[in-house]
């Protein structure tokens, strides 16, 4: 069976999972992934680093008996407990009587939703928190969200290697597994990144504040290669995608405005032609407008990330908005969205449920949604083409920071208790 050493002390005792084709329902993975799990021995015992998959066992526990007793095992690690590293850890517990369990403090509920067993040996850590092996010890660093919310990272300072979990991941299946000799996996990085931690930006711009310190020898990442040539440039290229880039063209403080509408007879259509001419009134926007017929959505999710608001037409058909709408409102999981500026509108025939449906959505999504949706009974009056502008010079005058303040009766409020 193949393993591999990162250093005398340090062995991989993964699994190779080189069919799998579709990984958590969302990733393509058409070259298969590898699960990375860790074995560190120091002269005062031995830690394991993740598990596997519970169908890859077979592959997990053969390596770590090539480097390990059950019994000289004092720690194991889970940088994050999705199930494909935390697959069987129930297992190594039960072989290993003398292991202790250290994961991060949010990892506490998520270990009781997974693991049914309340009499699991563990211990909480933070980062800066250090378990002892003897002569090589284990230093954690807190990276939540990278990708779920009890993710950490564990840095074995004496050989300068950071076991990363899923940050600096992909799929990519290939047994010779040093990034220096695998083949091109630039693509399943880049993939990987945006569809696993692109929506996490945030949280990633903040573990790089803690990694990028560190005097690297190896990143020694969950899933695909171990990045041990150059392992500086994967975390460059984690902070180049995570930082916010003003787009060509725009002017530093300008706000984005994009309006997206989809229309069957143009009335839909009409009133996103005088929301656009309501916010562009308001001056230092940026504004764009697309129709959605037609149109895949995904080049729109760059364009949606950098806007500060974002403003949808839909008619209603049967009773909902229309599939084209849905399948941009989706598309926003791959990015964060909270705490940008939304808004829905449309025509409609005589139930008119769109509108309400997407505010509904842009809610659930974290959006602010200042104003009201805005509804017109089939074909724009001129009153009402009026109140479209008005409605999009709102919205413009919100986002400068220009909208005139709420007045609030404190009379009524104190007759309405
Ligand atoms: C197939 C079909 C189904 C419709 N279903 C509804 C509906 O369930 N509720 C409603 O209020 N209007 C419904 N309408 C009416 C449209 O919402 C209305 O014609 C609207 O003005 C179309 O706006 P648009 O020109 O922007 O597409 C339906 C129209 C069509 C053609
Ligand atoms: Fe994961
Ligand atoms: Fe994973």
């Amino acid at each position: 069976m193949t393993t591999f050493a990162l250093s005398d002390r340090v062995h991989w005792i993964g699994a190779f999972d080189g069919r799998m084709r579709t990984f958590d329902v969302i990733l393509n993975t058409p070259n298969g992934t590898t699960y990375n799990a860790y074995c560190v021995r120091g002269s005062e015992g031995v830690a394991v680093i993740d598990t596997v998959k519970r169908e890859c066992a077979d592959q997990f526990f053969a390596r770590l008996q090539q480097y390990a007793a059950y019994d000289e095992i004092r720690a194991v690690v889970l940088n994050h407990l999705e199930p494909d590293h935390s697959g069987c850890l129930p297992e190594l517990l039960r072989r290993a009587p003398n292991a202790r369990l250290y994961i991060s403090d949010a990892a506490t509920g998520v270990l009781k939703g997974l693991v049914k067993d309340a009499a699991l040996p563990y211990t909480t850590v933070t980062t800066g928190s250090r378990v002892g092996l003897g002569d090589r010890s284990l230093v954690f660093l807190q990276t939540p969200y990278l990708h779920w919310p009890d993710t950490q990272c564990t840095w074995v300072p004496e050989e300068r290697i950071l076991f990363s979990g899923d940050a600096f991941g992909c799929h990519f299946c290939d047994e010779r597994l040093w990034n220096d000799e695998v083949g091109d996996f630039r693509y399943a990085f880049e993939y990987y990144y945006a569809h696993i931690m692109r929506p996490f930006k945030r949280h990633v711009l903040d573990a790089l504040a803690l990694i990028e310190p560190l005097d690297l020898a190896v990143l020694a990442p969950a899933h695909g290669p171990i990045l041990r040539q150059d392992p500086r440039d994967y975390v460059a290229r984690y902070r180049e995608l995570s930082t916010p880039r003003l787009h060509r063209g725009a002017r530093e403080g300008e706000r984005t405005v994009v309006v997206f509408y989809i229309s069957s007879y143009g009335n839909t259509q009409r009133m996103a032609e005088a929301i656009r001419d309501g916010v562009a009134e308001i001056p230092g926007l940026r504004l764009s407008v697309y129709d959605l017929e037609g149109t895949p959505v995904l080049p729109f999710v760059d364009l949606v990330e950098a806007a500060d608001a974002v403003l949808i037409g839909s008619p209603t058909i049967n009773g909902d908005a229309v599939k084209p709408v849905w399948d941009l409102l989706s598309s926003f999981a791959q990015i964060d969205v909270r705490g940008k500026l939304g808004g829905a509108f449309g025509s409609f025939g005589w139930s008119g449920e769109a509108v309400r449906m997407i505010e509904d959505r842009l809610r659930g999504l974290k959006f602010r949604v200042p104003l009201g949706g805005l509804k017109v009974k089939l074909v724009p009056s001129h009153d009402e083409i009026d109140a479209c502008r008005n409605w999009g010079r709102g919205i413009g005058e919100f986002l400068t920071g220009c909208a005139p303040p709420r007045e609030i009766d404190f009379a009524a409020l104190v007759g309405s208790s």
